[in-house]
């Protein structure tokens, strides 16, 4: 049911979490003369809840915030929320660039507030699609279909001439094996606790080797005291995460060019050698607390740590009263069963995919050789000669632009460019169509 009149915008962003958060800055910032809007379906900027566990830190220097990177004095950088805070002195004297979580979830929260006007909560987009008559010539807009927040159950209609598809990471379940009461995702960690409580917890199975796994399986040990907690690890324990500062060149500005203009070849490589900058690998501090943790467990000998290596979870039955879970061994190469009162699957995450919101407007998208999307160097969707419109994707480029596609290290350059590449085709457009009317016109006379 449409309750509203379509509005036309120049830029519709679909979610708001960081990457589209650092856009409407850079828009803001420089003052363009473009009409934009954000649809963000949570209620408020909500960045990994789930997981915002006190203690749990950044992965990523504070001075590659939402706009550093692009204009070092930004009053939107973590450095500016530190002086309206009043805490940039102690945050110095601390001497760490990594924050944590929950103070960079505030400085998010801080920046959204200041871009407020541009931002619509409670806004989850169900559908974009091409307008019904374009009339000659491509589609220079597309539709979007939108939650109405002001009227619960009606829908708002929206056109745009660009979108920026930004709808995160999906949580990624092992094969067969489903969500439920007593069996979480990662990303839904602290909420399903906090509904449950530790009341009764006698044992909990954590799956996975990533920073997400270990992070639970440390924060299960100080707040369900009476649970033993099983880590089930597909390698011989944890691994570190290359932070060090060679290795982290891989997500500097100019290291996207030198991905997207690479071979097949260089890209492979690139992924081969670094991709324990940041999947199924653990930060040093935290690996090593847990080892100091599984250490005084034995010396404790009170065994609520147990951890299982070369062993992946195959299947999940429940039982009247418990889940029982199935372990493959990989050293003994058979499998048996574990009983728990919950089985927290820290299993990662798919990256993002703009298809299905795409709908049939992903038809006229060109895909590679291998079906996936082809993305120009300014993060836009190459289309058919149908569609002109641009769709802009923050995330879902991994294997056109390289590693720091679903992570914060490069937000505040991409938002930069993605914003000089839509003020420049609107230029081009422009001249397109005054170039057009003198052409009709030199027919005319
Ligand atoms: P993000 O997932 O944050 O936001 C997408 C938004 O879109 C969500 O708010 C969602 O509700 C909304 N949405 C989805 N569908 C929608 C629809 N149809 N309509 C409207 N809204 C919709 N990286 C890093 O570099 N350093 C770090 O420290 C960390 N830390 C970290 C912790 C944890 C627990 C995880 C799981 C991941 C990280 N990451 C990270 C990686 C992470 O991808 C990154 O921090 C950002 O979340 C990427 O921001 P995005 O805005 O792209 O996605
Ligand atoms: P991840 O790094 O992809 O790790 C997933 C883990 O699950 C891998 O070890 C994987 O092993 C394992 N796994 C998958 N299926 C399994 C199975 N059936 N049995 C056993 N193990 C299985 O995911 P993540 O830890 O959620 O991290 C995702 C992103 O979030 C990363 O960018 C990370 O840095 C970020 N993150 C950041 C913070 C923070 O900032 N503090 C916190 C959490 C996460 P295989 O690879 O062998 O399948």
């Amino acid at each position: 049911m449409e309750t509203r009149e379509p509005e036309m915008y120049d830029v519709v962003g679909i979610g708001f979490g960081p990457s589209n958060l650092s856009l409407a800055v850079a828009l803001e910032e420089q003052q363009t003369p473009l009409k934009a809007i954000f649809f963000e379906r949570q209620p408020t900027l909500s960045w990994h809840r789930g997981m915002l566990m006190s203690g749990t830190k950044m992965q990523v220097s504070f001075l590659k915030d939402l706009a550093t990177f692009r204009n070092p004095v930004s009053e939107f950088s973590f450095v500016s929320y530190l002086h309206a805070k009043g805490r940039l002195a102690r945050f110095v004297n601390n001497q760490d660039f990594f924050p944590s979580r929950q103070e960079f979830h505030s400085y998010l929260e801080w920046a959204a507030a200041k871009v407020a006007h541009r931002v619509s909560y409670n806004s989850r987009v169900t559908a974009v699609q091409l307008p019904q008559a374009y009339g000659e010539g491509p589609a220079r807009h597309v539709r979007l279909a939108v939650d109405d927040p002001v009227r619960p159950g009606g829908v708002r209609v929206v056109e745009a001439r660009n979108i920026v598809v930004s709808t995160g990471l999906v949580p990624r379940m092992p094969t067969g094996i489903e969500r439920g009461e007593s069996v979480w995702h990662s990303s839904e960690f602290l909420h399903r606790f906090r509904e449950r409580g530790s009341a009764g917890l006698k044992r909990v199975a954590v799956v996975g080797a990533g920073q997400s796994a270990a992070e639970i399986v440390r924060f299960l040990h100080d707040n369900a005291r009476d649970a033993t907690v099983s880590a089930i690890l597909p390698s011989y324990g944890y691994s570190i995460a290359d932070n060090t500062p060679f290795a982290n060149q891989v997500f500097d500005p100019n290291a996207t060019d030198e991905f997207y203009r690479g071979s097949d070849r260089s890209k492979d490589a690139i992924w081969h050698y670094h991709k324990n900058t940041n999947y199924s690998v653990v930060d040093d501090e935290v690996l090593s607390d847990l080892y100091q943790r599984a250490y005084a467990d034995e010396v404790s000998e009170e065994g609520r740590l147990d951890f299982v290596n070369l062993a992946r979870v195959v299947d999940v039955k429940h039982g009247a009263n418990d889940t029982r879970v199935t372990v493959h061994s990989l050293a003994a190469d058979e499998s048996y069963d574990l009983d728990v009162d919950v089985l927290v699957c820290a299993t990662g995450y798919h990256p993002m995919d703009p298809s299905e919101i795409l709908g049939s407007v992903g038809d006229h998208c060109l895909r590679d050789a291998e079906g996936r999307y082809r993305v120009t160097r300014d993060y836009r969707l190459a289309t058919t000669d149908a569609l002109s419109c641009g769709i802009y994707l923050q995330g879902g480029t991994e294997h056109t632009h390289g590693l720091s596609s679903s992570l914060l290290s490069n937000l505040a350059v991409r938002s930069g460019e993605i914003t000089n590449s839509i003020l420049e085709r609107r230029v081009a457009a422009a001249a397109a169509a005054d170039q057009a009317a003198e052409e009709e016109e030199g027919i005319r006379v």
